[in-house]
């Protein structure tokens, strides 16, 4: 219990700000099956059953910063199912960083898989299970990005960290704003215990609920990209750009020690029989 609540504490950096949150119509606007979304106030209900999925995105796109949403998934038996809660840009180029919940039989945990795309590449799958139950209460899913670093943050304890090595040669999500999404859809082809289970529609429908969504990011139009990192960080004059505390830093790495070592599932760096030629991020630390 003590080592838990010496691990919340550790997060303070993504904290030192004042948390506002938004009234969903405002930020954001249903854009696949409107008729399976349910919006009350700041509280989104996503709905899927034999007919189709649904999902959002943001009116706006932006580049560096935090994005966070609590979401409750779907209770029971979510098997084949997948939430996703997602940044990304247009484009076949398009960057991406993903939260993708894969479900599972009543009873059996539910999975976190992260990824993320760069100019159209993804293909970094790590998988997490989780220190709690997600589909009992609300938990706080968050993307922390700036120039530096990527974080993937699960009640803000960073779960994964993918580190700008462009020095090293290894594309960087940096330039292209995002957009913020959500959505549920079925995936029994793949999602849970590797496609062997399918979606059982007698348990339709398979609702998962958003709700306080935190956005605190640089807002950034496709017609102002010219220079978007002049914008949004270069300058150093929004809190995410401004240098980490050593101290920070060590509990942020004791802290992805400790899920590393206790949820880890996997991790595509580590899986040999999938790529022929390893990925250059993998390659070196
Ligand atoms: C949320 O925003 C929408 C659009 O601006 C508005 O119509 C609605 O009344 C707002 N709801 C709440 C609960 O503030
Ligand atoms: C979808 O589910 C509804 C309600 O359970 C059922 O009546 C219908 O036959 C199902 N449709 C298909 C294509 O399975
Ligand atoms: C992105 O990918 C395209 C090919 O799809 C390539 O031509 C381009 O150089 C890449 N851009 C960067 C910044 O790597
Ligand atoms: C589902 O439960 C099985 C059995 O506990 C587990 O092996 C699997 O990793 C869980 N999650 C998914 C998404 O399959
Ligand atoms: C599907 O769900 C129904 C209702 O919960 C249950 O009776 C049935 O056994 C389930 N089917 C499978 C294949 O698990």
């Amino acid at each position: 219990m003590s080592k838990i609540l010496v691990l919340f504490d550790l997060a303070i950096l993504l904290l030192l700000r004042a948390v506002n949150s938004a009234n969903f119509s405002e930020i954001f606007q249903p854009n696949w099956a409107p008729d399976h979304i349910l919006i009350q106030g700041e509280q989104i209900s996503l709905s899927l059953d034999n007919t189709t999925g649904c999902g959002f995105e943001s009116k706006k796109n932006y580049l560096f910063g935090k994005a966070s949403t609590e979401l409750k998934l779907v209770q029971g038996d979510s098997a084949g199912t997948v939430i996703a809660f997602y940044m990304a840009s247009e484009g076949s180029n398009h960057d991406e960083l993903d939260f993708e919940f894969l479900g599972n039989v009543s009873g059996e945990p539910y999975l976190v898989q992260t990824n993320i795309y760069v100019n159209g590449s993804g293909n970094r799958e790590q998988r997490h299970s989780l220190w709690f139950d997600p589909t009992m209460d609300f938990h706080t899913y968050s993307f922390f990005w700036n120039r530096h670093s990527i974080l993937f943050l699960v009640d803000d304890i960073p779960i994964r960290e993918f580190s700008n090595k462009e020095k090293k040669g290894i594309p960087y999500p940096k330039k292209q704003p995002m957009g913020i999404h959500g959505s549920l859809w079925n995936a029994d082809d793949w999602a849970t215990q590797g496609g062997r289970v399918k979606t059982n529609w007698s348990d339709a429908p398979f609702v998962a609920t958003f709700q306080s969504f935190d956005i605190d990011a640089c807002e950034l139009s496709a017609d102002e990209v010219d220079d978007p990192v002049v914008k949004c960080g270069k300058l150093g004059k929004f809190w995410w750009d401004k240098p980490v505390i050593k101290e920070l830093k060590q509990q942020r790495k004791r802290q992805l020690n400790w899920v590393r070592n206790k949820f880890l599932v996997y991790d595509y760096c580590k899986d040999t029989t999938r790529f022929s030629e390893m990925p250059k991020e993998c390659l070196v630390d």
